[in-house]
């Protein structure tokens, strides 16, 4: 018998209904919370919350606590840091603790060129950084990105999100000069096609449709795009669509800028996701993950593109002593525990066992990701392919009153996204709970 999950009040217990209370009075209703789980301690793949119900955690604080909750070396690093200096604006002097991780970042991120790093505080910050220093460096001002995108919510990478109109209610205008086109969608094709006659007709429509017919590539900076669409659904391209699209972007002289907020830092069991399709892009983002829940973004381009002069881009708190500390401690034990193999081998074992699924579930109608981020796609009907939001809303309510926390992205996908350190036998036990749950809400009308 496991000794997780652990559930002696059914959830929400009194002391999380009432911290819930207090929160709708004073904090901001913007967030979008998925269910009244309140935090008291995590560790490692566990969180426990003030009732002392103990999760197995599938989220990872959305994507973030790749080397699991609360690393002991992470904690010991960002200590270390406090008894050492809180702050002295890396924007205005130096420290080691940056440099080094810009190393750090130079060395891993792809690309056999020199890199260098700009940091800010957040993923949205990350791709702001990206968008400014694509204009600097071509002096163009236009861009192409994707529906369903998500990049942030500041208003330079709002004008690329897409995935959900309640992003983007109300605070048009957006920064001018994006072009969306559709993301390859294999499963869902944008343009109701199949692979492979369709011939990669998603990459070759923004050569022919978006750039011969109405943007001037001499005018576009950049293609602003995630490896696998995070928040739009867990989903993931067709093996040569980031070849096709490095094609068009060489062939009209564009910078490639690849997202990795959600899919970098080890996720999909490489350093970033976009080596799975062997392609170098010109600038990388990164955050979430990286400093393991402390704030920081990352955006590291090709030293020759970032060329711009002093003065032009920076933030008072970007490359904060306490994040970078956490966020070289991170590399490290993603290295030393060997965690991109074990996000491999357990991303492997789960979708053996979610694609089992399919075939005999009726409303799993599709199962799809990378190393550990993976979405499994409810619908009402494997035929129409119907999107079943409210059964994939009742699967993450039950699993997590069962003692899985799961939360959903797109329109009715499961995101299965636990920490990197996590065991097959801890992964077991949450996957049995999420089929078990699938399986009953399969059943209803
Ligand atoms: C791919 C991607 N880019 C950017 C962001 C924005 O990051 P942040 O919420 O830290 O601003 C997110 C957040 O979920 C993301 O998934």
């Amino acid at each position: 018998m496991n000794s997780y999950p652990k559930i002696i009040v059914s959830p929400p217990g009194p002391k999380a209904r009432e911290l819930v209370v207090r929160d709708e009075r004073f904090v901001s209703p913007s967030y979008t919370r998925y269910y009244p789980l309140v935090v008291e301690s995590a560790t490692d793949c566990i969180v426990k919350d003030v009732d002392g119900n103990e999760y197995i955690d599938l989220n990872s604080g959305i994507a973030c606590m790749n080397v699991g909750n609360t690393h002991p070396r992470v904690v010991e690093a960002i200590k270390g840091q406090c008894d050492r200096f809180l702050h002295y604006s890396n924007t205005d002097f130096y420290y080691k603790e940056v440099i080094t991780l810009a190393e750090k970042l130079a060395g891993i991120v792809p690309g056999e060129f020199e890199k260098k790093t700009y940091f800010g505080n957040s993923g949205t910050e990350a791709v702001e950084a990206a968008i400014k220093l694509a204009r600097w460096h071509t002096r163009k001002p236009q861009f192409i990105g994707f529906i369903d995108a998500f990049h942030g919510r500041t208003m330079g990478s709002l004008a690329f999100t897409a995935s959900k109109p309640a992003q983007r209610r109300h605070f048009s205008p957006f920064m001018p000069g994006v072009a969306h086109v559709p993301y390859p969608n294999c499963y869902r094709c944008p343009f109701k096609l199949e692979k492979p006659e369709c011939n990669y007709w998603c990459a070759d429509f923004i050569d022919e449709q978006v750039l011969q017919k109405y943007m001037p590539a001499e005018d576009v900076a950049a293609i602003l795009f995630e490896p696998i669409q995070g928040e739009g659904g867990y989903i993931v391209p067709p093996d040569e669509f980031f070849q096709k699209l490095k094609k068009i972007a060489d062939k009209y002289g564009l910078l490639l800028i690849d997202d990795e907020v959600q899919s970098g830092i080890g996720r999909t069991g490489k350093w970033f996701a976009i080596e799975h399709w062997g392609v170098e892009p010109d600038i990388v983002c990164s955050s979430k993950a990286l400093a393991s829940g402390l704030p920081i973004g990352a955006t590291i381009a090709n030293a020759k593109i970032m060329d711009w002069t002093s003065g032009s881009h920076a933030s008072t708190f970007g490359g904060n002593p306490l994040s970078c500390a956490a966020a070289n401690a991170v590399l490290d034990i993603i290295k030393e525990q060997q965690l991109l193999d074990n996000a491999n081998k357990q991303g492997t074992f789960a979708m053996k066992r979610l694609n089992e699924l399919k075939e005999t579930n009726s409303t799993v109608g599709d199962v799809r990701g990378k190393g550990l981020m993976i979405g499994v796609e409810l619908v009402e009907d494997k035929e129409t392919k119907k999107p079943s939001h409210q059964k994939a809303v009742e699967v993450m309510l039950r699993s997590w009153k069962r003692g899985v926390a799961v939360v959903t992205c797109g329109v009715s996908t499961l995101r299965i996204v636990p920490p990197l350190t996590i065991q097959t036998d801890m992964l077991g036990a949450a996957l049995d709970i999420v089929e078990d749950t699938i399986n009953e809400v399969a059943k209803q009308k």
